[in-house]
């Protein structure tokens, strides 16, 4: 049986008419004012094309100090709200839902959007060059966040998303809230797990508040930041029960952060010691665990690849959606034949320098390239160097940031 093609029913009513997720990927391609372009409604009508039964946005961000990319789009005025129908529409033509993945990237946001970005402490993260230190954030902004999540949440609905994300992984502000690497807080917003999951639980409220009890609320949350003193699985295990007593409708895992990209290339140590099979889907052990304290419904995200494993996974009730990135890039002319058995692999090349401290950067690269091309109409361009693309999103972020006039070259 293809149990990928089956529809699969949502706690809060929605269905969705199969398996397949279409896991967040930052587009970084909105025009000055942070709103969606042309060349979004052409990439999503794609993706809708693929037959998937869910997309998911990349990040979308609540507030233009703090934004993951210069090219994120902007959820947080309602002027944008018929460029943001005719993205929508262009999405869900297929009959698929879309939902927008809610965001704030804290100290993770790069120096040329903002030199001196808010986070829970003044921890800065040291890659690159690239961020700057973070100032702790004060009670008056924490609660510009909350109100910034419950409304970018009523403008995804009013804007036609058929459901939100919001967006508590990989490091950025909500994990970094978690996070006891990042958040060195005494206040009721730090130390014990209860407090540092505190914004996560209240924007969680938030927003069901606001878009109702029928509408997919979804929370993208690390299995564990795979460092040293990080968020660890027994903190996310205590997470995802709290999600589940919140009555949400999906629970995407993943897992890592700038620092350590555990989401792109899995967990090194681990995928060396383990069989083939196991590799496809790093965090599939983990949903395990998940499976055993929550009933709330799974999709796993990272490294599914091949259509009999993403096919047995399912059968075996270890996740209701596959999550897939990459493979939404570089296969994307063979999702609709996958997602009917008939392929049964998609492969996307792992784009490496040699140089450990650039692997992330270039196949981040690789895959920004690829998709901006896809959008512009282009296609997939064969060949890219791993060197280059390691520099293509700076370089992007560069351009991106000077177009919207954000650039504070005096800090750099
Ligand atoms: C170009 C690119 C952009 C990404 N942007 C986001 C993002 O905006 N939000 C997010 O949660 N994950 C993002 N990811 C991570 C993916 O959602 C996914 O977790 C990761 O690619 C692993 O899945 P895969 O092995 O199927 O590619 C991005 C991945 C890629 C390749």
């Amino acid at each position: 049986m293809n149990h990928l093609q089956s529809s699969f029913t949502l706690p809060c009513g929605a269905i969705l008419k199969n398996r397949l997720a279409k896991a967040p990927m930052t587009e970084r391609m909105s025009n000055s004012a942070y709103e969606p372009t042309p060349e979004h409604e052409h990439l999503y009508t794609l993706w809708s094309q693929t037959g998937a039964g869910l997309l998911i946005t990349g990040n979308v961000m609540i507030d233009r100090d703090h934004m993951e990319s210069a090219g994120n789009v902007f959820l947080g005025d309602v002027a944008m709200i018929p460029k943001l129908k005719k993205w929508t529409a262009a999405g869900t033509i297929h009959g698929n839902h879309l939902w927008a993945q809610i965001s704030h990237s804290g100290r993770q946001t790069n120096r040329f959007v903002n030199p001196h970005p808010k986070a829970p402490s003044a921890v800065k993260l040291n890659k690159l060059f690239l961020f700057g230190t973070p100032k702790a954030m004060r009670e008056v902004d924490i609660q510009e966040v909350i109100s910034g999540f419950r409304l970018a949440s009523k403008i995804a609905k009013v804007s036609g998303f058929t459901g939100i994300q919001i967006h508590a992984a990989h490091g950025y502000l909500l994990s970094q809230f978690l996070s006891p690497r990042t958040n060195h807080r005494t206040d009721h917003w730090g130390g014990s797990l209860e407090n540092r999951s505190r914004l996560l639980m209240r924007i969680v409220h938030e927003c069901r508040e606001e878009v109702g009890a029928a509408f997919p609320i979804s929370v993208k949350l690390n299995s564990s930041d795979f460092q040293r003193g990080g968020f660890t699985e027994a903190d996310s295990l205590e997470v995802v029960k709290k999600l589940s007593d919140a009555g949400i409708d999906l629970i995407e895992i993943s897992g890592g952060t700038y620092e350590k990209a555990t989401f792109f290339l899995g967990d090194e140590e681990k995928v060396k010691k383990e069989s083939t099979k196991k590799r496809e889907a790093y965090f599939l052990d983990f949903a395990k665990q998940v499976r055993q304290i929550s009933q709330v419904p799974l999709m796993i995200t990272g490294g599914f690849r091949s259509f009999d494993f993403s096919n047995e996974v399912l059968a075996n009730r270890e996740c209701d959606l596959i999550g897939m990135g990459r493979p939404f890039i570089s296969n994307i002319d063979s999702i609709q034949r996958f997602l009917a058995g008939e392929v049964k692999y998609l492969y996307s090349p792992p784009i490496r320098t040699g140089f450990k401290a650039f692997e992330d950067a270039a196949e981040a690269g690789f895959y920004a390239r690829q998709l901006i091309k896809l959008a512009e109409g282009k296609g997939l361009q064969k060949n890219l160097n791993p060197i280059a693309c390691s520099m293509f999103i700076v370089k992007h972020e560069f351009t991106k940031a000077k177009e919207k006039n954000n650039i504070k070259i005096s800090s750099i």
